[in-house]
């Protein structure tokens, strides 16, 4: 039996990624293709518990490092115990969110350096990486207003502007390196968005790579 794909949805906060998902969900279930859906942080019993930490930990500050650390902890936890169990027996793998994330916040958002980042994701995952990635690309200022109209922040979500707008740079940048990773302008209307969705699992749906 072929491997399940890996293809995830990545973007700041309110740019659309739940939203996508479903969309996602939608043309898989089309195509009679089984998937999962999973979500970093989380999609484990200890990556959830590590989930709401990292959210909702209020008695102390949470440094960096350990922020770094943990979100490396939830994604092993998920990797290892159910995206490559579930991609091993066929079944196709649909992430809200994924290591590009930690690059983006905790490169971008909190500077940790691109090195560190480098030896966390190759002691993590190794070679792993999805075959696709879908980059919902949107202006922090509009992608907040959604995320605070939908509901109250969280930790990470009542972050400083700047700390956006270097996470931000930071997905452009790496969307421009690596072609796997296909931007969509998430600021277009959900219409829209939705339709650039489907032109891009179409045309994964007939070349998709098989070589992670
Ligand atoms: N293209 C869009 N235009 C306008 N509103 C949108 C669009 N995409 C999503 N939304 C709305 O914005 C809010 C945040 O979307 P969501 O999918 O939860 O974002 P994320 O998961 O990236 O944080 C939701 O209320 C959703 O209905
Ligand atoms: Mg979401």
């Amino acid at each position: 039996m072929n491997k399940g794909q890996f293809i995830v949805i990545e973007g700041l906060e309110g740019a659309g990624k739940s939203t996508a998902l479903e969309t996602l969900k939608e043309c898989l279930t089309k195509q009679g293709i089984d998937f999962i859906a999973t979500r970093e942080p989380g999609g484990t019993p200890l990556a959830e518990q590590l989930r709401d930490i990292l959210k909702h930990y209020q008695d102390e500050a949470i440094t960096a490092q350990s922020e770094l650390l943990l979100m490396y902890a939830a994604r092993s936890q998920l990797v290892e115990n159910v995206i490559k169990p579930a991609l091993n027996q066929g079944k196709w793998v649909l992430g809200d969110r994924h290591d590009l994330s930690s690059r983006a916040y905790q490169g971008g958002g909190r500077q940790i350096s691109m090195d560190t980042l480098n030896q966390l994701r190759d002691l993590t995952l190794g070679n792993f990486r999805p075959a696709l990635t879908l980059y919902l690309d949107i202006d922090p200022v509009k992608g907040l207003a959604r995320a605070k109209a939908r509901g109250q922040l969280d930790r990470i979500e009542q972050q400083q502007l700047d700390f956006f707008k270097r996470a931000r740079a930071v997905y452009l940048d790496e969307v421009t390196r690596n072609p796997q990773c296909i931007k969509i302008d998430a600021g277009q209307s959900l219409d829209d968005v939705q339709q650039s969705i489907r032109k891009i699992v179409t045309n994964f749906l007939h070349k998709p790579s098989y070589d992670y």
